[in-house]
């Protein structure tokens, strides 16, 4: 329309909330143990009625499974593990049926060893596709190109004997990076994106999107902290300045190209941005210029502990530097999940349930991770049921991913309704009422909750309203405002109390014992609320 700026990033995703599966743990359909694509299919009026509009699905594509899918050798196929094309177009047929949109998991950053680019690449130095991956020969006396680490723990360079260089791997060895000064790599992704786009999917969330382009020069990493061989590999990795590694300028220009790939067709390019410090000013780049990215994920939600000044540094500043672009999310297939970060047993899932209340009405992405929705805390996995290379490759075992990794209790049959066969890892000790029947059927269940609480941002969310503070940085309830609805968050003790602004205010939803005056709300410990302008 003439006369009408559109704001760089609008588009379908305003509003929206998204949900994480994680393909492998979510539904089983034949009973191989490992979750499908129909398995998600038979799920969609679940989704639907939970009042998601979005779904991203982790990767389902060929794959040696070194990294349980993030390891891709095909990225134009599908894994049979998970289903065929036949299962993938129903599951977007449906999807959309039923106004959900799906946006699939999309890795640039490394591919598979097993990826014939890489067994063509390591096949000889004058290969054709040599300059696909990163070679570099070996230092004189011997040693790695230069000191950067592994994600997953040590080098992250690894010596091909034949041919005596030196390949990079951000992650295992058997996921090396794709080289993205490569004209040709650029153009390789080009058809992917296109590809997935003729099959209808409504975006991508793009795997390490902070990592892509590399410093080409490859100086050593500046070292920040001290290293000793009693940190884990998470610790190691954050002891470097990842100043020629991660975050470089080029990646943008690879997304404003992308971003002409999927404007066409109203896909939502959705970044993995995971910057070891949070950074809020280096995030917001991806997005800030409504050209690159629509939307990136802040990491510094899912680590901030329970305490009302690490909570205030955590949303101020990303909401400074960030204004409306950012993603928000409790969980993650890569992370503790929320209950037990926040303690445990029914006090970590009263927080967790708590926090969701500030996290999903925030201007911007919300997206649940599958089980959220449940309270589902991690699981503790005995030593020999780890899978995980992140723990099963390292001798310090801290940073393993599957606890958050277990599969999706739905009923209490055996194999709680996720599989008929045996499960790729164990379910761990859920109980029947940590199911989606039960919980579906009890009112004030952590399932009923959420579904009241985003029924209640669909209703009353006013999205072009912008946030306003309504408390301030020394206070413990941390709340804010958007158009003619307050939510609040008490992470200091009970006794709290919120003055609210002029009007007549209704409390439409509250975790643990709120109380509201005339103008005024108290909080319990562990307590938080929405409240709406009564018109
Ligand atoms: C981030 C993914 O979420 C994680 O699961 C994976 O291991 C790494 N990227 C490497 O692809």
């Amino acid at each position: 329309m003439e006369g009408v700026i559109k704001k760089g990033n609008a588009g379908w995703w305003d509003g929206s909330v998204g949900y994480e599966i994680y393909i492998r743990s979510f539904a089983d359909s034949d009973g191989d143990g490992v979750g499908d694509l129909p398995g998600i299919t038979g799920k969609l009026e679940y989704l639907s009625w939970l009042g998601i509009d979005l779904v991203w699905i982790t990767p389902f594509y060929p794959s040696p499974m070194a990294d349980f899918g993030y390891d891709v050798s095909d990225y134009c196929g599908i894994d049979s593990l998970f289903g065929s094309f036949e299962d993938f177009d129903q599951l977007i047929q449906e999807a959309h049926k039923q106004g959900l949109r799906v946006i699939i998991d999309l890795v640039p950053n490394h591919s598979s060893s097993a990826h014939p680019w890489f067994e063509s690449s390591r096949s000889s130095v004058d290969d054709e596709y040599r300059g696909y991956y990163h070679w570099r020969d070996p230092t004189t006396d011997g040693k790695p190109p230069n000191n950067w680490v592994s994600h997953f723990g040590g080098s992250a360079w690894t010596l091909d004997e034949e041919s005596g260089q030196y390949y990079l791997h951000l992650f295992l060895p058997e996921q090396p990076d794709l080289n993205w000064n490569n004209p040709r790599v650029i153009q390789e992704f080009d058809e992917i994106i296109k590809f997935w786009l003729s099959r209808d999917v409504d975006g991508f969330r793009i795997d390490v999107a902070q990592g892509l382009t590399k410093n080409m020069l490859m100086p050593d990493n500046p070292i920040r902290f001290q290293i000793n061989k009693n940190m884990s590999p998470r610790q190691v990795f954050a002891s470097f300045d990842h100043r020629y590694d991660l975050d470089q300028a080029g990646n943008l220009e690879i997304f404003r190209r992308w971003r002409n790939l999927v404007d066409p067709h109203d896909a939502l390019l959705l970044g993995e941005v995971y910057l070891r410090d949070n950074d809020p000013n280096r995030v917001s780049r991806y997005v800030s210029s409504g050209d690159a990215l629509h939307r990136a994920f802040y990491f510094a939600p899912m680590h901030v502990p329970w305490d009302p000044q690490s909570m205030w540094d955590t949303f101020r500043d990303a909401l400074d530097a960030a204004p409306e672009d950012l993603s928000w999310a409790l969980s993650s297939h890569d992370d503790p999940r929320a209950p037990t970060r926040f303690g445990g047993g029914e006090e970590g899932k009263q927080r967790a349930l708590a926090y969701s209340v500030l996290l999903f009405f925030l201007p911007g992405l919300p997206v649940i991770f599958q089980g959220d929705e449940l309270g589902l805390p991690s699981i503790e996995l005995e030593l020999e049921e780890l899978a995980d290379p992140v723990a099963t490759r390292n001798a310090v075992e801290t940073d393993g991913r599957d606890g958050a990794r277990t599969p999706i209790p739905w009923d209490s049959s055996s194999g709680f309704g996720f599989t008929h066969g045996t499960p790729w890892i164990p379910i761990g000790n859920r109980s029947e009422k940590d199911t989606v029947e039960y919980q579906q059927k009890t009112q004030g269940s952590w399932l009923m909750q959420y579904q009241t609480l985003l029924q209640i941002r669909k209703d009353n969310l006013e999205l072009d309203s912008p946030l306003r503070w309504v408390t301030a940085r020394d206070s413990d309830v941390i709340s804010f405002s958007r158009g003619g609805l307050i939510s609040a968050l008490n992470v200091g003790v009970s006794g709290q109390i919120l003055s609210l602004p002029n009007g007549q205010w209704e409390l439409a939803f509250h975790v643990g014992e709120v109380v509201l005056n005339d103008r005024s709300v108290v909080f319990a410990e562990n307590s938080a609320a929405i409240l709406i302008l009564a018109s």
